[in-house]
């Protein structure tokens, strides 16, 4: 367990913001977890779980405990005739999980390539891209209490998986730091090309020949065409989920927007965030070291030095925008400490 006091967390967090935390602790074996929560006087402060810190906004120093976690290991720990359950620790990365799997032959997670982030950070937000979401492979998790050092399995309905939400983001579960995920695989891929640029893409790279290998592929090569890469510029993915509005309210937006691109959800219509964004005319603004990315609106970046705030601000420029133009309230897809 390696502990150090106020450390600096730029190179921990995808945006590249520069703010502190006052107490950080390596988790690199779970014993260390329990032991640190056998000292009671330990977490009488505020904790932080992080994992590759590609989905969070730090917009000031962190009073307190951040644990960062390096839960390592890959294990196949069940086999069926169609299926191959795999216990993720989960300070793996996901993009090289999904790579371990497409070596392993096992299906289901292709299309979640390249997605930043660890095993751990998946669950909680329900990561999902080119029409698969984390849910449909999940088998179950396990996570131990923070305050009584218990664990707990968790299986897929317990989670409460919903569109980059579970059970997870609520007050009372935003304690249980996740230890491990297993995913059911399957040997017969059943391939989910028909989203976005897929087939295009496989057609145009790979001659249309389809298998689980040349999709990972596709998907990582439309993302790097689409969305910065946070090595180069800072930023943590979708700042902002896709709303869902009402049928009534989607018919209205309609008839002066006939070209708004909407998709079916289950309590209403869903209007992608980034063209809306786009209407109200943010794509590719910059001030200064910040602004939106030129490619993909819904992609806040920080070019160099920006502050937590100053991005914050944006973000509550754009909600505000899209509010009153649309009456549609953006809600933050990323978590802002
Ligand atoms: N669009 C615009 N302007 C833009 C970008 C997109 O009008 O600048 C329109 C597109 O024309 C398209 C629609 O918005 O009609 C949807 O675009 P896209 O397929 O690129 O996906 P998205 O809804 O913007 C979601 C996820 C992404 C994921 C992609 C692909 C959310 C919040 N975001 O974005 O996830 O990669 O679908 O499946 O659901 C992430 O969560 O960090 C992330 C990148």
């Amino acid at each position: 367990m390696n502990t150090t006091k106020n450390k600096s967390l730029r190179s921990y967090n995808t945006f590249h913001i520069e703010q502190s935390v006052e107490t950080f602790i390596e988790i690199n074996h779970e014993n260390e977890l329990l032991k640190l929560i056998k000292d009671k006087n330990t977490f009488s402060k505020p904790i932080y779980i992080l994992g590759g810190g590609s989905n969070i906004l730090l917009t000031k120093n962190l009073e307190g405990i951040l644990l960062h976690n390096r839960l390592k290991g890959i294990e196949i720990i069940n086999e069926e005739d169609e299926h191959v359950f795999v216990k993720f620790h989960s300070g793996e990365i996901w993009h090289e999980c999904v790579l371990w799997s497409i070596k392993h032959h096992l299906a289901g997670i292709e299309n979640l390539s390249l997605i930043p982030g660890t095993i751990g950070a998946a669950p909680i937000q329900n990561i999902g891209a080119y029409g698969v979401e984390l849910k449909d492979v999940f088998h179950q998790l396990e996570a131990i209490h923070l305050q009584s050092g218990n664990r707990k399995i968790f299986n897929r309905i317990e989670c409460q998986f919903a569109y980059r939400n579970s059970l997870f983001k609520t007050t009372e579960y935003k304690n249980y730091f996740i230890t491990h995920v297993v995913l059911k695989l399957n040997k017969t891929p059943k391939y989910k090309i028909d989203y976005g640029d897929i087939r295009k893409t496989i057609d145009e790279d790979f001659q249309g020949e389809i298998n689980i290998q040349n999709i990972a592929q596709a998907v990582i090569n439309i993302r790097k065409s689409k969305l910065p890469d946070p090595a180069e510029i800072g930023n943590a993915g979708s700042f902002f989920k896709n709303p869902v509005i009402t049928e009534a309210h989607f018919l209205q937006l309609q008839n002066n927007y006939s070209s708004i691109p909407h998709y079916p959800a289950d309590n209403g219509v869903k209007v992608p965030a980034a063209w809306l964004i786009e209407q109200c005319g943010w794509k590719g603004y910059r001030k200064n070291n910040f602004g939106v990315h030129p490619k993909q609106a819904l992609v806040l970046v920080n070019y160099d030095n920006a502050s937590g705030d100053e991005i914050w601000n944006l973000s509550q420029q754009i909600i505000e925008s899209v509010s009153q133009r649309f009456n549609i309230q953006l809600e933050r897809e990323v978590n802002v400490w």
